[in-house]
């Protein structure tokens, strides 16, 4: 039995009217589970969180198969997306082989992934920190032509499981030339989940310094170290307006061993409804997703809303 609670209400100065949530739930957080998912689980659930009034719901991956196979039935997915939703569906697609794929199973936006460190553009993308731009340049240009707009995202921007820190000059440096190869926007990922709200300030006004429109800024936090919620206030109060999180806390990066599920979107809604700030989603059918698919997984979600509703 679900007990629907609100949070009480009460905004902060400095903070945007309204936020837009870029749910990861059936990418970021279904690429990551052991077991294979099949693809109608997969297609009610980006329907259920359409229907909860996600503005954006990743839907899956034009990867190469081989390495994951989680999300091999990415075409077979897209051909079931919900039809008027007003959501959008944006995947993610590596190279030119990934967006042939993704424009013929109908995607209309999508989003390429760098790295801002030499260890993880080598594991996660076979390519280095210096050449991966060789991979998405021509991705970028050919949606540029096809008037698809893209997503950069940068992973490792605040720590790397086999470097330590990361400087943040070098995250700047493959923001802008993501930004000059044509992304419309970007999303900065904490992919291991160690970041604190200090070094989000410092990168988001290092961008800006850098020319990067704040309104291009997303934030992709993973909650490894719990400080999710925490850094995405950071952002909010930086001017950031746009925040990735996935369904129940799903997530993690098969490529990335340390990395656990992202920030929950039930545990931002909460904070973001009790601030006041506007997202258009239905908290109580979000949590009802995620329990519905907690069951599916034969384990309890990590969102705090979704244990702290259900009971
Ligand atoms: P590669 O092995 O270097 O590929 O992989 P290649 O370019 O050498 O091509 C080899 C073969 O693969 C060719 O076939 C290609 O056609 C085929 P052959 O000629 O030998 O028969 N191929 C493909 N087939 C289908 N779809 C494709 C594709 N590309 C090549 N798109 C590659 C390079 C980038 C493709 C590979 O490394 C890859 O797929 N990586 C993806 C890893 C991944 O998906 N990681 C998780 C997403 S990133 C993430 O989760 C982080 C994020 O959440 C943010 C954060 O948290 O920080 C976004
Ligand atoms: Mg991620």
């Amino acid at each position: 039995m679900i007990e629907l609670g609100l949070p009480t209400r009460q905004p902060m100065t400095g903070l945007p009217d309204r936020v837009t949530i870029w749910e990861v739930g059936a990418r970021d957080g279904l690429q990551n589970e052991s077991a294979v998912i099949p693809a109608s689980v997969k297609i009610e659930l980006i329907n259920r969180l359409a229907a909860a009034g996600l503005p954006v719901v990743e839907a899956t991956s034009f990867v190469r198969p081989e390495w994951v196979p989680q999300l091999a039935d990415a075409t077979e997915v897209m051909a079931q997306l919900p039809k008027d939703s007003g959501t959008r569906f944006p995947v993610l697609v590596p190279n030119l082989r990934g967006l042939e794929k993704a424009r013929a199973a109908g995607a209309t936006e999508i989003a390429v992934f760098a790295s801002a460190t030499e260890s993880f553009a080598r594991k996660n993308l076979n390519r280095t920190l210096e050449n991966q731009m060789e991979m998405f340049g021509p991705v970028i240009e050919a949606a540029a032509e096809q008037g698809i707009p893209v997503r950069g995202y940068v992973s490792m921007c605040f720590g790397d499981p086999w470097e330590g820190s990361v400087d943040p000059q070098t995250v700047v440096d493959v923001c802008r030339q993501l930004m000059m190869a044509g992304c419309a926007s970007l999303s900065l990922g904490d992919t291991i989940g160690v970041a604190t709200p200090g070094q989000i300030k410092n990168i988001v006004s290092l961008l800006r310094t850098a020319d990067v429109d704040v309104g291009a800024i997303g934030v992709h936090f993973h909650d490894t170290y719990g400080q999710a919620l925490a850094n995405t206030l950071a952002a909010l109060e930086s001017g950031v307006t746009t925040v990735d999180s996935s369904a129940g806390g799903l997530g993690g990066c098969p490529y990335a061993k340390s990395a656990t599920g992202n920030l929950a979107t039930e545990d931002l809604v909460w904070m973001l409804d009790g601030l006041g700030v506007t997202t258009g989603v239905d908290l109580a059918a979000l949590v009802q997703t995620s329990a519905w698919l907690a069951e599916i997984l034969g384990r309890s979600s990590p969102s705090r809303v979704v244990r702290a509703m259900i009971g």
